[in-house]
């Protein structure tokens, strides 16, 4: 039992994590279903791993992988979120003892990870749900790593994740999140930051396509643009995404995709637990819907030639003004999106009493994760004031960026909606972001209209808060 570390599941994430643990020092024994999965991934790092102490070494059985590792064992799960995870829990947890450390690595929902962690905390066992960000490269070269779970297990594994986690300012991206599923969640809500990240990067692709760049010259906005303030990941895979040529035609190969987008339910996740605790996702429940709306490839072909409107295009006379204002949308909508997200946390946080560090959460996504942008500082600052904003748009930053931009925002969505162009997650934001500058909104007329016809009762402008008044409206006929 000379192991450190047992890895379950070797399909790309857990290879690549397996040699990312093996790099920095560490023995790992490493069980798959498929035996060749796991000589391939000690293979792969006694190949490159010469001259340092780390190594794979492939278990046969549960049992072998066990049978490597001293109490209290520490295991990784990198299986398929959902049934898999129970199927491996099954099989594993008669071989462990009490204090033994389960790790489930994937992306599963935080309400199985709080089963499953009231499940092990009743055999003596510890679970620590970690939410990992950063796909293939990012397991390999430094993921952002979110481990829910026990103190006692944190203290166990922090350093093995630390060593292995991406680095940004010279910290590791990982931090302990929170008891129970809070790992699992704070990824979730990750996820739904990164579909509306995604979708907004989309829509400026849109915005700046019908205007008439070229992608060649998109490719240079968006580098460009990842040299200012939207510097982030996602805006540089952009910018490379946008140059690529296909070898065999010579096209770019973004002109060959079909447009019809993919989702595996983190997305979704995110909806429906904000949803639950009332708090308002509208940039993400754009994303997600403007993914559901391009899966409909063929209903969308149909219906291109029935629905009456304009023809798509942008007329931008004065290109690099346009380019600017549509720079200065991307910003605001993406500030929204992040405020919407850190709102989510927060609430969740409070109702669950996991006692979420926000700004420790905006400093580990600063690397390694899909997310990772020179705007988390900011965020970081945000969450570290005195006192806590309401919300992040107010906090001084975000305040004075949103003013500075919101005019070129409602420019480009009134040319955008004038032209037919759909920008789903830009509007959606902006909505958001007038709801929350408007004194007064027309909730005045929704109260009445419950008190018409439920005798729901409204409170009144001039009588004090918490009385209920009722009016006895006139009857419809018929
Ligand atoms: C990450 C990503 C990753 C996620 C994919 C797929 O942080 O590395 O969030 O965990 O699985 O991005 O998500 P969709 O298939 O739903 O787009």
């Amino acid at each position: 039992n000379h192991a450190d570390i047992g890895l379950i599941g070797l399909g790309v994430m857990g290879h690549n994590l397996a040699l990312n643990l093996a790099e920095h020092g560490f023995v790992v024994a490493a069980y798959d279903q498929n035996p060749t999965a796991a000589s391939q991934a000690a293979e792969a790092a006694t190949a490159r791993g010469a001259g340092s102490k780390g190594t794979v070494a492939a278990a046969r059985t549960l049992q072998a992988l066990v049978d490597q590792l001293a109490a209290p064992r520490k295991i990784l799960l990198m299986v398929n979120a959902g049934a898999p995870v129970d199927a491996v829990l099954d099989g594993l947890l008669p071989l462990l003892q009490p204090g033994d450390i389960v790790i489930d690595g994937g992306n599963s929902r935080f309400t199985d990870t709080e089963r499953r962690s009231a499940a092990l905390a009743a055999r003596g066992l510890h679970f620590v749900g970690s939410g990992i960000s950063g796909g293939e490269e990012g397991a390999r070269k430094g993921p952002a790593l979110m481990p829910g779970g026990s103190p006692e297990a944190w203290a166990a594994i922090r350093p093995l994740f630390e060593a292995i986690a991406a680095r940004a300012h010279g910290e590791p991206c990982v931090a302990h999140i929170g008891p129970g599923g809070a790992g699992h969640y704070v990824k979730m809500v990750h996820n739904g930051i990164e579909y509306a990240d995604m979708q907004l990067i989309c829509e400026a692709y849109a915005l700046l396509a019908t205007a008439g760049l070229d992608n060649d010259a998109m490719a240079a906005v968006f580098a460009r643009w990842n040299d200012g303030p939207l510097q982030s990941y996602l805006i540089e895979i952009t910018a490379r995404i946008l140059a690529q040529r296909d070898p065999e035609t010579g096209a770019h190969v973004v002109d060959l995709i079909l447009d019809k987008a993919g989702q595996k339910g983190t997305g979704q996740w995110t909806l429906v637990d904000a949803a639950e605790r009332a708090v308002t996702v509208s940039a993400m429940g754009a994303a997600v819907d403007a993914r559901v709306l391009s899966s409909l490839k063929a209903s969308r072909l149909a219906a291109s030639t029935q629905l009456a409107g304009p023809d798509g295009r942008i007329a931008a006379t004065d290109r690099e003004a346009w380019i600017a204002q549509v720079h200065d949308a991307l910003m605001a909508a993406k500030i929204v999106a992040y405020a919407q997200g850190f709102d989510l946390m927060a609430t969740a946080g409070r109702e669950r009493g996991w006692g979420l560090d926000l700004a420790a959460i905006a400093r580990l996504w600063r690397g390694g994760c899909i997310i990772r942008a020179q705007f988390l500082n900011r965020i970081a600052e945000a969450q570290s004031g005195p006192a806590p904003v309401a919300n992040l748009m107010l906090a001084p930053w975000f305040r004075d960026t949103l003013a500075q931009v919101h005019t070129a925002w409602r420019e480009v969505l009134a040319a955008a909606m004038r032209a037919g162009v759909p920008v789903p997650a830009m509007s959606a934001a902006l909505a958001y972001h007038d709801s929350w500058r408007s004194p007064r909104l027309s909730a005045n007329l929704l109260q009445a209209q419950r008190d018409f016809f439920g005798a729901h009762t409204y409170e009144r402008v001039d009588k004090p808060a918490g009385q209920h008044f009722h009016t006895h409206w006139p009857e419809v006929q018929g």
